[in-house]
């Protein structure tokens, strides 16, 4: 197949320093031939400096030293290395082994066709390699070696060596790997890496490098179904535009007749434009533009498949989630979702199980620490287009980002599309939200108070409420301690509880403001995420925040309800302001400082903040 990048082998090392990885990601790149002569020569100094025979330099001192593209951020570390060989390029991931590197890793892996799994044979099979095991599997990736390393140190023993291999196929039997090869080799001496070694006669099978040349994983991808993310548009204004992008898997031909996901517009392919000259057609891996026969609208973002085998389109999915972040992930919370080549927000509706990884088993959990793996239910703000990322990596692969500090907090490879919404469709009324309104002679609006609990948001609410009634306005009260006695009354005060209280109380809100209400809410809402996706339930002007102001002291030595008194006893866990935290809003339409404001005052500022809004 003379596809672009045929050639190539991703790959991906898991292991620690002390498993030898550096040790043979070095020898794999000595042994290739792509560090100049001068490093060659310091190396060789460097072997004999140790004592050592020429050629069994520290390569871990070497690839510390050696340059790499790095994607480096706060929180991810990773090196690509480049070698080749006659007959394959090699581009290897080099990441940092230790347990807390899960998302070194899985970023990885999420390009790689290939694992290279160490384990050490003096030390055994580690929980780790169980560990890095799973998470190859799980990240789509079918092809795996394990170097059983430092087999000078066991004598070269063959029991020892298919005592491993034998643990280590037993272990991964459920984990769906098209391929595993044990090898048994000394990254220090080179045994086996490159070249057959004599010192394991009883090993039949390939050397590393071997292994790593004639594995074939380009043919899966080119059989699969179409799939073109399109990257890019040519002349948008023109009536027969281009559409650039790298065909993900799949051929295309033209004449196929292609339809664009999510819209769902079809047309046919009219010429496919490559570098070198028009195309007949195109296979995986290739960059290419389409132009088609009729002007459909199809967008930057867009998924483009064959009609006869399209993706699955669908605003919810359930998915394997593999958490990044030290701050837990949070049910019921919006993130950023990228998906294929869109981003979305995404909110993960359930957590169905947590795994545990050493046993495959199923652990029930409410949230996700750092480094978990669960099963999750999502819903997206709109439809996008994905497949299962067993049958496609590139476009059942998602990522989550949080919306405030957009850091990579989730990775998650896609099980399936969920139906539930798709046979309930919105019921369109007679009567709407501007009749409702109009009939009250109001605009609806939402004033959300936020603040420390003590700070005074329910009497200001209620004041601001009773001033509305007594002018003739349709009003409605919703107050954290009234509500959490009916609706919210299987909540508790946990952060993921708080998630879900602001999650159904602002969707009551909106409810009410269909309704036609200008709608009080008095809740403590202590995290910012969450009133910023309450907000956007709301239009434009609709949704004014009031931050209640006042400082700690001020509210806990006023304690009307005696619960700061009780938190500071350790009779109550979780309290906002005391062992729970209180994230104060940027920039709220107002804000309330107490500790010069009376509640009247307070009051009429909210008022004329509401008036200023427009009736
Ligand atoms: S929120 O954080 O989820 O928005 P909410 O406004 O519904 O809180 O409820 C806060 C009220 O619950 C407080 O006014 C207080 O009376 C009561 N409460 C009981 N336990 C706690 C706690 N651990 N933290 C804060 N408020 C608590």
């Amino acid at each position: 197949m003379a596809a672009a990048g045929a050639d190539l082998l991703r790959f991906i090392t898991c292991g620690s320093v002390d498993d030898g990885k550096s040790t043979l990601i070095g020898r794999l790149l000595y042994e290739s031939h792509v560090l100049p002569a001068d490093q060659l020569a310091a190396l060789d100094a460097d072997s004999r400096r140790r004592g050592q025979p020429a050629g069994t330099p520290d390569f871990s001192l070497l690839v510390d030293g050696l340059a790499a593209e790095r994607e480096q951020s706060i929180t991810i570390d990773v090196a690509y290395r480049h070698f080749a060989t006659a007959r394959r390029r090699f581009i290897v991931a080099d990441t940092p082994g230790h347990e807390q590197y899960t998302r070194n890793m899985v970023t990885g892996a999420t390009t790689a066709d290939a694992a290279v799994l160490l384990v050490d044979a003096h030390e055994g099979l580690l929980a780790q390699t169980q560990r890095h095991a799973r998470l190859v599997s799980l990240l789509g990736i079918r092809h795996v070696l394990v170097a059983i390393n430092k087999m000078d140190r066991v004598g070269w023993s063959r029991a020892t060596f298919e005592r491993l291999a034998d643990a280590f196929r037993d272990f991964a039997c459920p984990l769906g790997f098209a391929d595993i090869a044990c090898v048994p080799l000394s990254a220090l001496y080179g045994d086996n890496v490159t070249a057959a070694s004599t010192n394991s006669p009883w090993y039949a099978g390939p050397t590393l490098l071997g292994w790593l040349e004639t594995i074939d994983v380009d043919s899966d991808r080119v059989g699969k179904p179409l799939r073109l993310p399109v990257q890019w548009v040519n002349r948008p204004d023109a009536r027969f535009r281009g559409f650039a992008g790298t065909l993900e898997s799949g051929a295309v031909r033209r004449g196929d007749t292609l339809v664009a996901l999510p819209s769902g517009a079809q047309s046919r392919v009219a010429r496919i434009v490559a570098p070198g000259g028009d195309l007949e057609a195109a296979v995986a891996g290739q960059a290419v533009t389409l132009t088609l026969e009729t002007g459909i609208d199809v967008g930057r973002g867009d998924l483009l498949a064959h009609v006869t085998d399209p993706p699955a389109v669908a605003d919810q999915l359930e998915a394997t989630i593999i958490w990044m972040h030290e701050a837990p992930m949070l049910p019921g919370r919006a993130y950023f979702a990228r998906i294929g080549t869109r981003t979305v927000t995404g909110t993960i509706t359930a957590l169905k199980h947590r795994i545990d990884v050493a046993t495959h088993g199923e652990l029930a959990a409410r949230t996700l620490e750092l480094n978990d793996i669960g099963v999750c239910t999502l819903a997206f703000d709109q439809p996008v287009a994905f497949d299962s990322y067993a049958d496609n990596r590139a476009t059942g692969a998602l990522v989550l980002i949080d919306r405030l500090t957009n850091d990579t907090v989730g990775a998650g490879t896609v099980r399936f599309a969920l139906r539930r919404a798709q046979n309930v469709h919105w019921q369109s009324l007679d009567v709407d939200k501007a009749q409702r309104a109009a009939q009250k002679a109001q605009r609806p609006r939402v004033l959300w108070f936020t603040g420390l609990s003590g700070a005074g948001k329910s009497t200001i609410a209620n004041l601001v409420e009773k001033k509305l009634h007594a002018a003739g306005r349709h009003t409605y009260l919703l107050d954290g301690d009234n509500v959490r006695h009916g609706l919210n009354r299987d909540l508790g005060f946990r952060d993921a509880d708080r998630v879900e209280n602001i999650r159904r109380v602002a969707e009551v809100a909106r409810l009410m403001t269909d309704a036609g209400l200008i709608v009080l809410v008095s809740f403590i809402s202590p995290f910012r995420s969450e009133r910023r996706m309450a907000r956007e339930l709301f239009a434009a002007g609709e949704f004014l925040e009031i931050h209640v102001d006042t400082t700690l002291e001020a509210a806990e030595s006023r304690d009307a309800k005696g619960l700061y008194a009780k938190a500071r006893r350790g009779e109550l866990a979780n309290f906002t302001g005391i062992d729970s935290p209180y994230e104060p809003p940027g920039h709220p339409e107002l804000r309330i400082d107490t500790a010069t404001t009376t509640p009247e005052e307070a009051a009429d500022l909210v008022i004329a903040c509401l008036e200023r809004a427009g009736r």
